[in-house]
C-alpha cells in the first residue's frame, strides 16, 4: 500500500504505559525523514503540569536533555523536524506554545498564509517566539479559546482556528486547561491513529507505531480526533461524529519507513508530483498572473539591475540548471550560462557586480557548490540559492534564495529534488520576467495554469510504471545506452543517462541530438539502444531526423513522445507516451520514464538501488 508524502515526524501516546519512552522511540524511527531538531510536550504526573523540552539536533540530543529530568507521564506528543520555514534552532523546534504556555502543538505541513496570519495575530497582541509557519496555529487556537465565544474545549476551538488556514497540516495538541486528551487534525499531511489495549498512539507515519499495534485508523483530510485513555472519537470539522473502519498494518518496520515501496528511490520518484506541488504552493498568484517569492522580495530593485545569470551546481542539480538557463533566456531575456561548480571556482570567472550567481543544491552541503558560492561572493556577485535543506550551509551563506520544499531525499540518486529544482527555476525566471516585463501576459497566463496542472500529468505517467518495468526487462542485456534530445530535452537526456549509470552501472551518455552526427553516431549498431526524447515541441522535426539517422544504422530506439504522436510509433522500437504540455515544462514529464527505467533496471539486476557503490548522498569533499 502506498500512502501520502510527508516531511517531519509526529508521535503521540495516551494510555497506561509510560509515554515518554514510547514517543522518543517512535521519533527515532521517523528520523529517516529528517532530524534538524526534536521536541516533546507531556503531562507530568508528579507536578500535574505540562512540561516541554526541545532542541536542535537528533532525538538522541533531546534524550540527553531529558535524562536530567525525572518526568513521568502517560500522555505525550513529540516531533522530529525537517525545517521548511525558519532555520533549525531550539526556538524553531516543535512543540510550539501559545502566549500563556497553556497549549502545545506539533505540526507537519506548510501554512501558506502564515505571514498574513502572523501579522494579524501580532496586531491583536500575540507574542511569537519562533520564525516558523507552525506557530500561528497554536496562537489561532489560543484566540478561539480566549475570545469568550463559548469555545472551552480543544475540539471546539481547533476547527474554528483551522478555518483561517490555507495550506497543509497534520497536527497534534494538548492543553493545560483541557487535561486528559490529545487532539489531532489532518489536511494534506498524514495522521495515523494506533489502537491498543486502553491506549492510543498517533503518528505521521506507521513506522513510528508498528511495534506497538497493527490496528490503525487513517485520518482523512478535514478530519480530527480526540483521544483519551478510554476512548477515540473521530469528527469532521463540523463536529459530526464519523464511524471509521480499523485497518491492519501488515508491514515490518523497514517497509513502513519506505511507505510500502521497495526502495526509497522508488518512493521518491512517486513523490515527484507532490514535490512539485510543494515548490509551487502559495507562490503562484493566479488572479494577477504573478509569482510571489518571499525569499527574493527584499531584492526587487537589485534584481532589476542584474545583467547576467550564471548557474552553478553539480550532478543532477547541474542538469536542472541547464533547464533553468533556457527559462532565464526565454522568459526574462537575461543572458544565462551554466557551469559545473567544480570547474567554476578554478576558472577564474569574470564575474562581479551586476551578475547573479545561482547555486542549486539538494543537500545545501556539496563542497564544490559551496566553494563556488564563496568565490562568487568574493567577486561581488549577488548569490541566490535553490536549496532543499533548510538551514544548510549553502542556504545560510547565499544572499537570498528559494527553498524547494521537496522533503528529505534519501536515495542517493536524486529524483524528486530534480523535479522541484525545475519548478523553482521556472518560478524564479517568471519572477524576473514579471519584474522586467519581458514576457507577454498571454504567455504568463498560459504557463502559470499549466504549471499547476503538471503534478496531475506527472501522476498519469507514474501509472505506466509496469509498462516501463517491462521495457527495463527487455533492455536489461544491453551494456551501453545513449540518451538524446534537443533544447529542453538535452538536459533531460543527460539526467536520464546519469540516473542509469549511477545505480545500474551501465554505460550511458546523454547527448544533444544534433551532436550525434559529429562523432557518437559511430558507436551505433544493433547492440546500442538509444533513448530519444521527442515530445511535440519546436524542435520535434529535427529530432525525428536524428532518430531516422539512428535507425538507418541499425540502432534500437526507445522514444519518449507526446500522446497521439502516430509518426513516432512507426519509427521507434518502443515508445513511452507522456501527456501534452508546453515545451518549457516538458522536462517535468519526460524525466519520469527515465527515472523509472533506471530504477527498474538496477532493481532487476539486484543492485543496491538506494546506496550505489562508490557514491555518497552528499559530496562534502572537493
Ligand atoms: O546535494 P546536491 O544537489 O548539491 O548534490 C549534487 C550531486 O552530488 C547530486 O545531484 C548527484 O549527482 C546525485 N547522485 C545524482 O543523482
Amino acid at each position: 500500500m502506498f500512502y501520502n508524502y510527508n516531511m517531519c515526524g509526529i508521535v503521540g501516546y495516551i494510555g497506561k504505559k509510560s509515554a515518554l519512552p514510547i514517543v522518543l522511540e517512535g521519533l527515532k524511527r521517523l528520523e529517516y525523514r529528517g532530524y534538524d531538531s526534536a521536541g516533546v510536550a507531556l503531562w507530568d504526573q508528579g507536578s500535574g503540569k505540562i512540561l516541554w523540552e526541545k532542541t536542535t539536533g537528533r532525538v538522541a540530543a533531546l534524550e540527553t536533555r531529558l535524562s536530567e529530568k525525572s518526568w513521568e507521564s502517560h500522555t505525550a506528543i513529540g516531533h522530529t523536524r525537517w525545517a521548511t520555514h525558519g532555520k533549525p534552532s531550539d526556538k524553531n523546534s516543535h512543540p510550539h506554545a501559545d502566549c500563556a504556555e497553556n497549549i502545545f502543538l506539533v505540526h507537519n505541513g506548510i501554512v501558506e498564509n502564515y505571514a498574513e496570519l502572523k501579522e494579524a495575530l501580532t496586531r491583536e497582541g500575540h507574542v511569537f517566539r519562533s520564525e516558523t509557519d507552525t506557530e500561528v496555529l497554536v496562537h489561532l487556537v489560543e484566540r478561539e479559546l480566549t475570545m469568550g465565544n463559548g469555545k472551552v474545549v480543544l475540539e471546539d476551538a481547533l476547527p474554528e482556528a483551522l478555518r483561517h488556514v490555507i495550506g497543509t497540516f497534520g497536527l497534534a495538541l494538548i492543553s493545560k486547561n483541557d487535561p486528559g486528551k490529545i487532539v489531532v487534525a489532518r489536511r494534506g499531511s498524514p495522521i495515523i491513529l494506533g489502537l491498543g489495549e486502553k491506549e492510543y498512539l498517533i503518528a505521521s507515519d506507521a513506522s513510528a507505531i508498528v511495534e506497538h499495534t497493527k490496528n490503525v485508523v487513517y485520518l482523512h483530510d478535514n478530519e480530527m480526533a480526540v483521544l483519551t485513555p478510554e476512548d477515540l472519537k473521530i469528527y469532521n470539522f463540523s463536529k459530526k461524529i464519523l464511524n471509521k473502519s480499523i485497518d491492519k498494518i501488515d508491514w515490518d518496520l523497514e517497509s513502513a519507513q519506505k511507505g510500502g515501496y521497495k526502495h526509497f528511490m522508488q518512493k521518491e520518484i512517486f513523490e515527484g508530483p507532490e514535490a512539485l506541488r510543494n515548490v509551487l504552493r502559495g507562490r503562484i498568484l493566479s488572479d494577477i498572473g504573478k509569482v510571489k517569492l518571499g525569499g527574493l522580495k527584499d531584492l526587487e530593485k537589485k534584481l532589476k539591475n542584474i545583467k547576467r545569470i550564471i548557474i552553478t551546481a553539480c550532478g543532477t542539480s547541474y542538469y536542472s540548471g541547464l533547464i533553468g538557463k533556457y527559462y532565464f533566456e526565454e522568459f526574462a531575456k537575461i543572458p544565462a550560462s551554466v557551469e559545473h561548480a567544480s570547474e567554476f571556482r578554478y576558472g577564474n570567472p569574470a564575474i562581479g557586480e551586476g551578475d547573479a550567481v545561482i547555486l542549486i543544491s539538494q543537500s545545501g552541503e556539496t563542497a564544490d557548490t559551496l566553494q563556488a558560492l564563496r568565490e562568487a561572493k568574493k567577486r561581488g556577485a549577488l548569490t541566490l540559492g535553490i536549496v532543499n535543506t533548510v538551514g544548510s550551509t549553502i542556504a545560510r551563506e547565499s544572499d537570498a534564495g528559494v527553498y524547494n520544499h521537496a522533503g528529505p531525499e534519501i536515495g542517493v540518486a536524486s529524483t524528486k529534488a530534480f523535479i522541484s529544482q525545475v519548478g523553482a527555476l521556472s518560478l524564479i525566471a517568471l519572477y524576473f520576467a514579471g519584474n522586467r516585463g519581458t514576457l507577454p501576459e498571454t504567455l504568463v497566463n498560459k504557463i502559470l495554469p499549466e504549471l499547476k496542472l503538471m503534478p496531475g500529468k506527472m501522476e498519469q505517467i507514474l501509472k505506466k510504471d509496469k509498462e516501463i518495468k517491462k521495457l527495463a526487462k527487455k533492455y536489461l542485456k544491453y551494456k551501453n545506452f545513449i540518451y538524446f534530445g534537443r533544447k529542453y530535452q538535452f538536459p533531460v537526456a543527460m539526467e536520464g543517462a546519469l540516473k542509469l549509470k549511477e545505480i545500474s552501472y551501465k554505460h550511458a551518455e546523454g547527448y544533444a541530438a544534433g551532436e550525434m552526427k559529429h562523432g557518437p553516431i559511430a558507436l551505433i549498431d544493433e547492440n546500442f539502444p538509444v533513448f530519444a526524447l521527442v515530445p511535440k515541441d519546436a524542435v520535434y522535426e529535427k529530432t525525428i531526423s536524428n532518430i531516422e539517422e539512428i535507425r538507418a544504422r541499425g540502432g534500437k530506439i526507445i522514444a519518449v513522445a507526446t500522446e497521439g504522436d502516430e509518426k513516432i510509433k512507426k519509427l521507434a522500437d518502443d515508445v513511452v507516451f507522456i501527456p501534452e504540455t508546453l515545451e518549457a515544462l516538458s522536462p517535468l514529464l519526460s524525466v519520469i520514464p527515465l527515472q523509472l527505467f533506471a530504477y527498474h533496471t538496477a532493481d532487476l539486476l539486484g543492485l543496491d538501488v538506494d546506496k550505489p557503490r562508490n557514491l555518497a548522498k552528499s559530496v562534502t569533499v572537493e
